[in-house]
């Protein structure tokens, strides 16, 4: 429910921007208040009175005049809000906020604002892939904003592929998620995901079967639990979860970099599946066959450990440290053994012997490696191995 909660929506110049207003019942149904913000382009789309008559508030516009001044500031307007929502997020708009542009009313809010702004993108599956774009999300990630979507899917424009605008209700829930006073509340969590990938020429690389799904379970619940979540995921085939930060790495020295530039956080979970090792010889050009029938050696060099660097941290270490630990036997041992060995205060062990159909499947039966002892839990979903887990990475930084 969102009782009580300001919510000030900007609505960006894109078709998507009719489901803008199936958005102000939804946020309204669950006691929200909603000052709409329209931008110039987006009142060619839909009108200021369809706005603001189910909103039941006064639509601001582009242009802000000294009656709205005098009424109410455009700073007061930015900051009176508990959290801004940009639906849909243009390409335009973000590259505007990227810049730190400050032209019109919606710039003006966003870059105004002390509190915290959810996007929902929409656009075109080319402006969305294409470089700038990529560009100005990476920039707005790290700036700390908070993404809903986009989805993958048919578009208004006839193609296919992600750029769709969130549905209504899943922006509802990230915005629930951002708004949450769950007991994660003002606590930073950092999840790294997914598998990695690393080169051995510009088109071949290393991976494994890592699907994502248990990190990305495991961002949801902490988000759920009120913590802003750092993502940080490789090229997992799970979508990464909205109303978290998310960034996109490919190889285990990005995530080490990118995890560095996350903290500092209250915790970090290492779910990622990084590779141990990276080709030390890769090839800049693409490897070819030379005729000779002699095929190419390979050399390794070791990967940056990133979950033992974050234990072993002097100054700044998160409170809470937890690793997993994929193996294929004598579970327990050798992760009670890893558990002291990369100086993390949790292990979440398990199974990954193909037979168990975990790595890649719906279900994960872990056990839990703590300095008191190892706690098998039942098989389940890998959605209520989050929950769990969550809850217990809240107690333990709540003392409890
Ligand atoms: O040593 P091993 O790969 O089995 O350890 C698994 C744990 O260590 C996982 O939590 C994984 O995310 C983390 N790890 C890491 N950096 C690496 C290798 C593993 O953070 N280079």
């Amino acid at each position: 429910m969102l009782v009580g909660k300001r919510i000030l929506l900007i609505i960006g110049g894109g078709i998507a921007a009719y489901k803008a207003l199936d958005l102000i019942r939804r946020l309204k149904e669950r006691g929200a208040t909603v000052t709409p913000v329209l931008t110039r382009s987006a009142e060619e789309f839909v009108t200021p009175l369809s706005v603001g008559a189910l909103a039941g508030a006064k639509a601001y516009r582009h242009l802000f005049d000294l009656t709205d001044e005098a009424e109410m500031g455009h700073i007061e307007l930015s900051r009176a809000a508990d959290l801004l929502v940009v639906a849909p997020a243009t390409a335009d708009l973000m590259a505007k906020m990227a810049g730190g542009h400050a032209d019109d009313l919606a710039s003006t809010l966003l870059l105004a604002t002390d509190k915290r702004v959810l996007l929902a993108p929409s656009m075109n599956v080319r402006m969305w892939q294409h470089p700038a774009t990529q560009r100005n999300i990476k920039t707005l990630q790290g700036d700390g904003l908070l993404f809903a979507g986009p989805n993958e899917g048919d578009m208004a424009c006839g193609e296919y592929g992600p750029g769709r605008m969130a549905e209504p209700m899943e922006i509802v829930a990230a915005v629930e998620a951002a708004l949450a006073g769950g007991p994660m509340k003002g606590r930073h969590v950092i999840v790294t995901s997914g598998p990695t990938h690393e080169p051995i020429d510009p088109v071949r690389f290393i991976a494994n079967r890592s699907s994502g799904a248990q990190g990305t379970a495991l961002a949801v619940a902490l988000r759920d639990l009120g913590a802003r979540v750092s993502f940080i995921t490789g090229p997992a085939s799970v979508p990464p979860p909205s109303g978290v930060t998310v960034v996109r790495v490919e190889t285990a020295d990005e995530m080490r970099s990118a995890v560095e530039a996350s903290l500092p956080a209250d915790a970090a979970v290492f779910a990622a599946a990084v590779a141990d090792w990276r080709v030390a010889n890769a090839s800049l050009s693409k490897m070819k066959k030379d005729g000779s029938g002699k095929a190419p050696i390979l050399e390794f060099a070791e990967n940056p450990d990133i979950l033992a660097r974050v234990s072993g941290m002097k100054a700044g270490r998160p409170e809470l440290v937890v690793g997993f630990a994929a193996e294929t036997d004598d579970v327990v041992a050798h992760a009670t053994a890893k558990r002291v060995r990369k100086g993390c205060d949790w292990i979440v062990a398990n199974d990954v012997r193909p037979a168990t159909g975990i790595m890649g499947g719906a279900e994960n039966a872990v056990t839990l490696i703590t300095a008191v002892g190892a706690e098998t839990w039942p098989r389940l979903p890998k959605e209520e191995v989050a929950r769990r887990l969550a809850t217990r990475i809240a107690n333990a930084l709540s003392g409890a």
